[in-house]
This record gives structure tokens, C-alpha cells and sequence, in this order.
């Protein structure tokens, strides 16, 4: 089993969510749940894009004390100069420095030539790793880049010290394939590849975030990027309980080992959801609320006599109590019969079919019928005084 790093960026690219603006004190609360989690670095912001998260930055790179923290800077001496003042204290700081590489972007964002994009990371980058002991460095918009450039600027920003490269697919553009190709492409063409890690970082634009990372990790990326819940600009980032409980569930095809607490999941989703106010869809994999739940007499029947029928994962794997069987109009009776020996309703079975009849009609003007519903339902059969 080879190691792949997990490399969080809930309070960096996370936080770019529309909408959402966390306090200090919520972004440490984050921070320390992530170090429980068991990520290996976690972005905690952009140091110089404010005061506030040049503060939050720097308290979570003094407290958390078992994660490299890390900050975002672009390719500006000032920046770095926040960033480290921000993570100085921290037990392995890390500079992720970034600078678009495509076309579009050099052109029209950043009105720069390709010689003076080279030129500017390669002195951003030179600059960061005479006071970081990890520099990472992305290519932004790398899918929508010219590999021959990315080769070139990778080439160098290497020689000029960093130690990780990460190629984001920034605007959520590639496919799985074409991720794949341009990482082989890049280990075959950048003659120093050999000296750094690679990594992914996915953006959910056509729902391929997920998809896209695994692929990238199926081809030997050394470190993966996402955020808890998917939440990030525009239609988020890739989800990173998602692509690390497949790696459990999965892993006679992936066969890489992470550092993180599975178990952490449930509890890592819901306070991240609690204090961005994103609240997780119901059929969200792995955290949403129906992700462990079966409504359909079938499934149920399968269920009750063997969970691994309709279930792959083991609800309490990610920190869920256990699965729930949902009472509605496709369940049948092996549900509802395991439901009334719960709520201690032992019938005979003429009475226990009037019961079911009863409840059947109910579905027929409610979704979901409740404990309360089934105990409504025998005091008005006269079953039950
Ligand atoms: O998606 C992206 O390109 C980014 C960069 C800042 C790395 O988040
Ligand atoms: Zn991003």
C-alpha cells in the first residue's frame, strides 16, 4: 500500500463559498476537528487577503500541533511575507503559492506573457523557500493549459525549490482520462519530476469532481485536495469524505493508506455544515441524511436479512448510528413488522394485517409515516387501549 497525503482546504477554498464568511474562533473549531479527521495539511486561509484570516491563520497554525498548516499566497513578495509572519509558529508551515498558466487566464486575467509568468513564479517560488520548509506550487487552471508550458514552468519552479506541484482543474473542466494523461504526460516530460510530490485539486463544475480526483489517485498522485461537503467556489470542490471512504470501500482497486479517522466523518460533516450554514442534500454520498436510508420494501426485506444487500458502507465506518428504514408507501411488510416489534406492538396476525392495511392506506396521503403515526394508528384500530 503506498501513503497518499490528504491535503484539506475547507477554510481556504471552502470558505470561497458564496455566502459564507466564518468568525476566528469557527475556523479554529473547524481546524481542530480536521486534525482529529487525521488530514495531513490543512489550508487555513489566505493570510493576506484580510486581517481577520490573517489572525485565524495564525491561531490555528499556533494550536493545532499534529497537521501541517498551511496558507495561500499569490506570486507577490507581500504576500509570502503575510503568509509567514501568519505560520511561522506552526509545527510544519507551508506556503502554497499559485499562478495561472492558461492562455485565457495569462492573457486576459493576468495581462502577463508566458516568459513573465515563468519569470514571476519561479522568483515567487525562490523567495517562499528561503523561509518555508515546504513550498507548494500551483499551475492554476492547469487543464485548460498547453502541457509544453506546464512542463516548462514545472521544470523550473522545481529548481527553484518547490516540493510539491499541484495541477488544479480550477473551472471543473477535465475527465477522468484526460486528468490522467496530463499527470503522465507531466512525470514523463519534466525532467526533475522525480524531486516533488504531486497533487490533485478538483472543482465539481460537471459533477466530475470526484470522479476526477480518483482517477488522478488510481494514477499515482502523492496528495489529494478537497473539502469536507464538497463546498467551495461556484459548484464546490471536490468532497473529500467522499473520495476517502471510497478509498476504504475500495481499496483492493486504489491500495493507498491515509492517516484519516473514518469514524470522524459524520461529526467533521455536520459542524462543518452547522457553522457555513451549507446544509448537506439529503442524497449527498457518505453524509447526506438518506445515505443510510432504505425506503422500499425490497431494499428493506434485503436489508433485514443481510445489510450488505443495499449497503456497502457500514453507517458506523463514517460515525453514523446505524441505517434507517423509512416507512412509506414501497415498504412492506418485513419493515413494518421489525418496526412495531420496536416500538413493543406485538399483535396477532389478523390484527397485525388490519395494522399493515391500515398503515398502506396512510402512505397514500404521507410521505414518511413516524412512530407517532403507527401508535396514532393502533388506538384508532381499538387494538390498544
Ligand atoms: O482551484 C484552484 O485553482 C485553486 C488555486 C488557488 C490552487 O484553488
Ligand atoms: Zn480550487
Amino acid at each position: 500500500m503506498r501513503k497518499l497525503e490528504v491535503f484539506d482546504t475547507t477554510l481556504r477554498d471552502g470558505e470561497q463559498s458564496a455566502g459564507v464568511n466564518l468568525h476566528r474562533h469557527e475556523k479554529l473549531e473547524i481546524a481542530l476537528q480536521l486534525e482529529r479527521y487525521g488530514v495531513d495539511v490543512m489550508e487555513a486561509g489566505f493570510p493576506a487577503s484580510s486581517q481577520g484570516d490573517f489572525l485565524a491563520v495564525q491561531e490555528i497554525a499556533k494550536r493545532v500541533r499534529n497537521v501541517s498548516v498551511c496558507g495561500l499566497a499569490r506570486a507577490h513578495v507581500s504576500d509570502i511575507d503575510a503568509a509567514w509572519e501568519a505560520l511561522k509558529e506552526a509545527v510544519e508551515p507551508r506556503l502554497h503559492i499559485f499562478l495561472a498558466t492558461s492562455p485565457i487566464h495569462m492573457e486576459h486575467k493576468l495581462r502577463m506573457t508566458p516568459d513573465q509568468v515563468v519569470e514571476a513564479a519561479v522568483s515567487s517560488v525562490r523567495y517562499a523557500a528561503a523561509k518555508f520548509p515546504v513550498v507548494e506550487w500551483s499551475a492554476e487552471d492547469a487543464t485548460r493549459s498547453e502541457w509544453t508550458f506546464l512542463a516548462r514552468i514545472i521544470t523550473a519552479v522545481i529548481d527553484a525549490g518547490a516540493k510539491v506541484i499541484n495541477l488544479p482543474d480550477t473551472v471543473g473542466y477535465s475527465t477522468p482520462a484526460e486528468y490522467v494523461a496530463m499527470f503522465q504526460y507531466l512525470r514523463e516530460n519534466v525532467p526533475n519530476a522525480h524531486c516533488v510530490k504531486f497533487s490533485a485539486h478538483c472543482h465539481d463544475d460537471l459533477g466530475l469532481a470526484v470522479a476526477n480526483s480518483l482517477a488522478a489517485i488510481a494514477s499515482g498522485v502523492e496528495q489529494i485536495e478537497g473539502t469536507i461537503n464538497g463546498i467551495g467556489e461556484r459548484a464546490g470542490n471536490a468532497a473529500l469524505e467522499e473520495i476517502l471512504t471510497a478509498l476504504v470501500i475500495r481499496r483492493d482497486w486504489y491500495e493507498v493508506e491515509t492517516n484519516i479517522e473514518l469514524a470522524q466523518t459524520a461529526l467533521t460533516s455536520k459542524l462543518v455544515s452547522k457553522l457555513t450554514g451549507i446544509s448537506v442534500p439529503p442524497n449527498k454520498a457518505v453524509v447526506g441524511g438518506n445515505a443510510f436510508a432504505h425506503e422500499s420494501g425490497i431494499h428493506q426485506d434485503g436489508v433485514l436479512k443481510n445489510t450488505l444487500t443495499y449497503e456497502i458502507i457500514r453507517p458506523e465506518m463514517v460515525g453514523y448510528g446505524s441505517n434507517k428504514m423509512v416507512l412509506g408507501k414501497h415498504s412492506g411488510r418485513h419493515a413494518f413488522r421489525e418496526k412495531c416489534m420496536e416500538l413493543g406492538i406485538l399483535l396477532e396476525e389478523e390484527q397485525f394485517n388490519a395494522l399493515f392495511n391500515a398503515f398502506k392506506s396512510l402512505t397514500d396521503h404521507k410521505k414518511e409515516v413516524t412512530d407517532d403515526d403507527i401508535l396514532a394508528l393502533l388506538l384508532e384500530s381499538g387494538q390498544q387501549e
